[in-house]
């Protein structure tokens, strides 16, 4: 039997951190075993926001990439690719722009969200902005993609190419398209060292290739429980951001250990922060020895990144000369 198809694409963001690891990238790499992986970088969707500033996005590509690597995403299992380097996405886009109701497009939460977040610092009052899901839509579609692990802040743009899919079908009377479903990761939310959502525009960041020393020094400055102000005074691990690293990083002793240290104040904030620091380097150490060796060669990459693309392209045109026939746009005739 065929194995079911994953689809999953990231906007080049550069050097990967904890969160990307725990949320997405840690899902990926299981995914390989059992269906067929097409993971590429959404440059195209980086435009979207970033059409004035596209200075950063190759080195952007590179950086990203050499992380997937480096984390075990493997060439021999998966497909990983560019999005711009396989034109036929941009071709289905045109094609399913024209079955996509404007309404959809408006109510689409993001767009009003993510308008009102960056809207001053940025004019998202574009066309290719407003057109961001129907894209993601032919990234998954142009598969004939079964299943697509995202984010939360994805859903609606997975649900709106499940409804683009349906529409598609109901109006030519065929199956083209599989109605696709979303894999959300149960991994915790990871927070950053502020206690935020880690993010790279929050400056709270780890990432997976910060030097041993940058990771030591930004767990000991990490906030924690901020009722626990001197050495004496009990605290609550569940307010504390270090306490939901170790939920991740740390074993069920450890963890049990340091909840206990806390509240009785047991143990002081920087015992707890060294127990984790140990463990993030530990599970770093393997990650940052694979990347070490991927980033001295860098034209490994680009031939990963070369090869995904043939392979992703070859099925991206199958699918898109059946959608050319079935809109009757195919030119057999004059080509
Ligand atoms: N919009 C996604 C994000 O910002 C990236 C993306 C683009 C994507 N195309 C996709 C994700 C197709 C899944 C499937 O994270």
């Amino acid at each position: 039997m065929e194995k079911k198809r994953v689809v999953s694409g990231a906007r080049p963001t550069g050097r990967l951190h904890l969160g990307n690891l725990v949320g997405a990238l840690e899902t990926w790499r299981e995914l390989q075993d059992q269906y067929e992986c097409f993971y590429f970088v959404a440059d195209w969707h980086a435009l979207t926001t970033d059409y004035s500033d596209p200075g950063q996005i190759q080195e952007n590509i590179l950086e990203m990439v050499t992380d997937w690597l480096a984390v075990g995403l493997d060439p021999n299992r998966c497909t990983l690719f560019v999005q711009s380097t396989v034109p036929e996405h941009a071709e289905l886009h045109l094609l399913l722009s024209m079955i996509t109701p404007l309404a959809w497009l408006e109510r689409n939460p993001t767009y009003k969200e993510i308008q009102q977040e960056l809207g001053e610092q940025k004019d998202l009052s574009t066309y290719g902005f407003l057109g961001y899901p129907v894209l993601q839509a032919a990234d998954i579609l142009i598969y004939q993609g079964n299943f697509v692990p995202v984010g939360q802040d994805q859903l609606p743009h997975v649900e709106l190419t499940r409804e683009i899919a349906r529409r598609f079908n109901h109006l030519y009377h065929r199956q083209l398209f599989p109605v696709p479903e979303p894999l959300l990761s149960p991994a915790p939310k990871v927070p950053g060292t502020d206690g935020r959502k880690m993010s790279k525009s929050y400056n709270n960041a780890i990432y997976l290739s910060d030097p041993p020393e940058v990771i030591r020094q930004k767990i000991k400055t990490m906030t924690t429980d901020t009722a626990r102000v001197r050495r004496n005074d009990p605290g609550d691990p569940e307010r504390s951001p270090v306490f939901s690293l170790h939920k991740i990083f740390s074993s069920e002793e450890e963890k049990a250990d340091v909840a206990q240290g806390c509240r009785t104040a047991g143990i002081g904030c920087l015992d707890c922060k060294a127990i984790l620091i140990h463990n993030v380097l530990q599970a770093l150490g393997p990650i940052q020895e694979r990347r070490s060796t991927i980033a001295a060669r860098p034209s490994f990459v680009m031939e990963v990144l070369a090869d995904g693309g043939k392979r992703a392209r070859a099925i991206a045109r199958s699918t898109l000369m059946e959608v050319q026939e079935i809109m009757g746009i195919h030119n057999k005739r004059i080509v």
